[in-house]
């Protein structure tokens, strides 16, 4: 199977099926999602939290996202991957976005940016996509702005609110995004917007009817328990299996369990005696 791109992304949405996304932010897990055939690798800020234990998005360098994104891009090889842009990577102006993006190209390896925001980002995505530079949007819940929004509500709730978002990915589309996140909408708006774009919308907390689907890796295993949104259904508990498997080599060691001889190496008894 071909590596995905965002040719077929787009084809995807014309045929009606369902695009996967996930996070990644190393090579053994990327690895993984790889051979699972996970659409899309996205190597999001989220890193910050889930990596790194900072409390929000907004410490995230770029130093930080390209050594995650460096690891994740060595393991795709079916798989797409975009990495975030950080926090005020594209906000100082074109050519210090314009330098950040290609950074992430060029250094990292992947093959699209995300960044977030609406009509207040649309001549930054139409300087990076005239570049050359594929870019994915994200509207509604936008975590870098969570000052700004009071916390990590879902946003679009009135007819006012909607309306923007609605009008923000009329506008990134018009700037020429590949495809927009949706992040904590409510499911019917989220239904519109889909209507409205032919990019895919990919959901997170924007009910079943977005082009796909995106969720962060470390949440969906049980591996990250600090704070469990609404919209997050767990596919596996691999917290406590981690934890059991920790606790038997610590039991094996302590008992001089571990390592037996298949573990060792042995040496030609001749050579032994000389050291005698
Ligand atoms: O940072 C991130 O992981 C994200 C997704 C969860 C959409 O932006």
């Amino acid at each position: 199977m071909g590596k995905v791109t965002t040719a077929t992304l787009r084809r995807m949405k014309e045929e009606g099926q369902k695009i996967t996304v996930l996070t990644a932010y190393d090579y053994s897990m990327a690895k993984i999602l790889d051979e699972a055939e996970i659409d899309v690798l996205l190597v999001g800020d989220s890193l910050g939290m889930v990596m790194l234990g900072y409390d929000s998005t907004l410490p995230v360098t770029m130093e930080e996202m390209l050594h995650h994104v460096k690891a994740v891009t060595r393991a795709a090889s079916r798989s797409m991957v975009i990495a975030d842009m950080p926090f005020l990577s594209y906000h100082l102006g074109l050519i210090e976005s314009l330098r950040n993006a290609g950074r992430l190209i060029q250094e990292g390896g992947v093959q699209a940016v995300k960044l977030e925001g609406g009509q207040e980002v649309a001549e930054t995505v139409a300087a990076m996509v005239k570049a050359g530079i594929p870019v994915m949007g994200h509207l509604g819940l936008t975590p870098q702005q969570v000052n700004q929004l009071g916390g990590y509500f879902v946003q679009g709730k009135d007819e006012g609110a909607a309306r923007k978002i609605l009008d923000d990915a009329l506008a990134l589309e018009e700037a020429g995004v590949f495809s927009i996140v949706l992040e904590c909408v409510p499911a019917p708006v989220a239904e519109l917007i889909t209507a409205k774009v032919k990019v895919p919308t990919i959901g997170i907390g924007a009910g079943p009817h977005c082009d796909g689907q995106v969720l962060v890796t470390h949440d969906i295993l049980g591996l990250y328990n600090d704070i469990t949104p609404k919209f997050v259904k767990q596919f596996a508990s691999v917290h406590e299996l981690i934890k059991q498997g920790l606790q038997q080599y610590k039991d094996e060691v302590r008992k001089g369990i571990f390592p037996e001889s298949r573990h060792s190496y042995g040496m030609a008894e001749e050579e032994l005696k000389k050291l005698y």
